[in-house]
C-alpha cells in the first residue's frame, strides 16, 4: 500500500486521513501476475468488483481490504470499524463452502475477474458470515423480497478477509472520460479553486426535484459534483447508460460549467436506506466533497423506510467523526400556485397545486411515449427516457 499527498488539496481530508492506494506500481504488478499462477484462484463477482475497484483508489478509505471478523461484527453492531471511525456497511469477499475448502490454509489467493486475475488478496480469515444480523442491521429487514438482502442470500456464506493488492483496475469500456478517482476528483475541484463542494449521489435520471437540490446547495458552496452510481441497480431502474445520456445534456442546457462537474461512483447500490446514506456521505468525502445531499427517501427501496430515517441516522454520530457535513432536504416538487420549485417548508399550498409523480405513473408515461410535465422533468431529458423505453421494448 502507498498513500498520495492530499495535504496539497485545500478541500477535506480523506475518512482516517490518509487516501489509500492499493494499486502495485509497474514491476511489482508484472511480479504479482505471475506469483498469481501458482495461488488458489477465487472469481469475484461484480459487485465485489465495485468494492474492489473502490477501494483500489481510496473511495474506501481507510479500508485497504476486506474485512476481519471484528470489523464485520464492529460495523454491524456499532456503526463503526474497531479503529473507531464510523462505518454502517460491511465490505466482504464472499466464498462458498467449496471455495473455502479449495483455500484451505493458503496465506494468499488470486482474485480472478473475467478470466484473468486481478488481485492477490493476504487471506488472515476465513469466517462464516452471519447472515441474519448483517440483513437486520444494514437493510433493517431480513425479507428476502428486498433487493439487497436477496443479494446477500445469492451471495456465498463464507468470507474471506484480508489486504488487497490491486494488479490493475477493472477495464471499462464506458464512460473511460468520466471515471476520475478520488485523488483526480481532488485535483479537479483545486484546479478549479473550488474550497467546498457539494457532492449528489443518484442512481436515477435527474428530475427537476433533484436540480432543485442541486442547485439549492450551489448557491451556499463553491462547486457541484454530480456523482452518480454506475454500479450494479436492480432490474427495472434506469440503466447507467441511458441516464448519462441525460445529466449529458442537462449539464450542456442548465448547469453553469465553471460551477458543476460529474464523474462516476463505481459503486453497486445497495439499497440500504439510512445505512447506506453514511455509506455514500463517507466515500463522497473521499473524492473531496465538503458536503452532500440527502433528499427524502435516500438509497430507499419500496417501503421499508421511513421517508427521513436516511437524514435521522446521521444525529446518531458526531459532526466531527463524519467530517463531511450533510445538506438535508425535505420532498420537492414544482408548485403551480407559487410558480417554482419549493418544498413543504417554503411553500404554503396543498398538494392539488402540486405537481408530483410517482415513478409507476412517470414509467407509464414514458412507454406510451408521452413526456411528463416540463414542471417534473427536463423536457431535454423526457425525450431522451422515451427513446431508450421504445427501443428497449422493440
Ligand atoms: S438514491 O441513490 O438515493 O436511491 P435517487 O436518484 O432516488 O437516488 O435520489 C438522489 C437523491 O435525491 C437522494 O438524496 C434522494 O433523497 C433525493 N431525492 C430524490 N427525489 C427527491 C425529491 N422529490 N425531493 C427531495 N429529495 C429527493
Ligand atoms: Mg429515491
Amino acid at each position: 500500500m502507498s498513500t498520495i499527498d492530499t495535504a496539497a488539496t485545500p478541500t477535506i481530508p480523506p475518512h482516517g486521513g490518509v487516501l489509500v492506494d492499493l494499486l502495485l506500481a509497474r514491476p511489482e504488478a508484472e511480479r504479482a501476475a505471475e506469483e498469481t499462477e501458482h495461488l488458489p484462484k477465487v472469481a469475484i463477482g461484480q459487485r465485489e468488483l465495485s468494492d474492489l475497484e473502490m477501494m483500489a483508489v481510496g473511495a474506501l478509505s481507510p479500508l485497504t481490504g476486506f474485512m476481519a471478523e471484528k470489523d464485520y461484527r464492529s460495523v454491524i453492531e456499532q456503526m463503526h470499524l474497531t479503529n473507531g471511525l464510523p462505518w454502517t456497511i460491511p465490505v466482504t469477499l464472499s466464498v462458498d463452502e467449496e471455495e473455502a475448502k479449495r483455500i484451505g490454509g493458503a496465506s494468499r489467493i488470486a482474485l480472478i475477474s473475467h478470466g484473468s486475475p486481478i488481485a492477490l488478496l493476504d487471506v488472515e480469515a476465513i469466517y462464516r458470515r452471519d447472515r441474519e444480523a448483517e440483513a437486520q442491521s444494514v437493510f433493517r429487514t431480513t425479507d428476502t423480497a428486498h433487493p439487497g438482502v436477496k443479494a446477500l442470500h445469492a451471495a456465498g456464506e463464507y468470507v474471506v478477509a484480508g489486504p488487497a493488492h490491486v494488479l490493475h483496475l477493472p477495464a471499462h469500456s464506458t464512460f473511460t472520460t468520466y471515471r476520475l478517482t478520488p485523488s483526480q476528483t481532488r485535483a479537479a475541484f483545486a484546479e478549479r479553486g473550488w474550497r467546498s463542494v457539494v457532492g449528489f449521489q443518484t442512481r436515477n435520471p435527474v428530475h427537476r426535484a433533484h436540480e432543485y437540490l442541486q442547485k439549492c446547495a450551489m448557491e451556499i458552496v463553491d462547486g457541484l459534483l454530480l456523482h452518480p452510481l454506475v454500479g450494479e441497480t436492480k432490474e427495472d431502474d434506469v440503466p447507467a447508460d441511458v441516464r448519462m445520456r441525460c445529466y449529458e445534456i442537462l449539464f450542456e442546457n442548465y448547469y453553469p460549467k465553471d460551477r458543476a462537474m460529474m464523474s462516476v461512483f463505481p459503486a453497486a447500490m445497495r439499497y440500504a436506506g439510512p445505512k447506506e446514506a453514511i455509506w455514500h456521505a463517507i466515500a463522497r468525502k473521499n473524492y473531496g466533497c465538503t458536503h452532500f445531499i440527502v433528499g427524502r427517501d435516500h438509497a430507499g427501496v419500496g417501503s421499508y423506510y421511513g421517508t427521513y430515517d436516511a437524514q435521522k441516522i446521521f444525529l446518531d454520530f458526531d459532526a466531527d467523526e463524519l467530517g463531511i457535513t450533510p445538506l438535508f432536504f425535505e420532498h420537492s416538487f414544482f408548485c403551480k400556485k407559487c410558480d417554482a420549485m419549493a418544498s413543504p417548508k417554503t411553500c404554503p399550498h396543498g398538494d392539488d397545486d402540486r405537481v408530483i409523480l410517482s415513478g409507476t405513473k412517470v414509467r407509464e408515461m414514458l412507454r406510451a411515449g408521452k413526456k411528463p410535465p416540463k414542471e417534473f422533468s427536463r423536457p431535454e431529458v423526457a425525450q431522451i427516457l422515451i427513446e431508450a423505453m421504445a427501443e428497449r421494448t422493440r
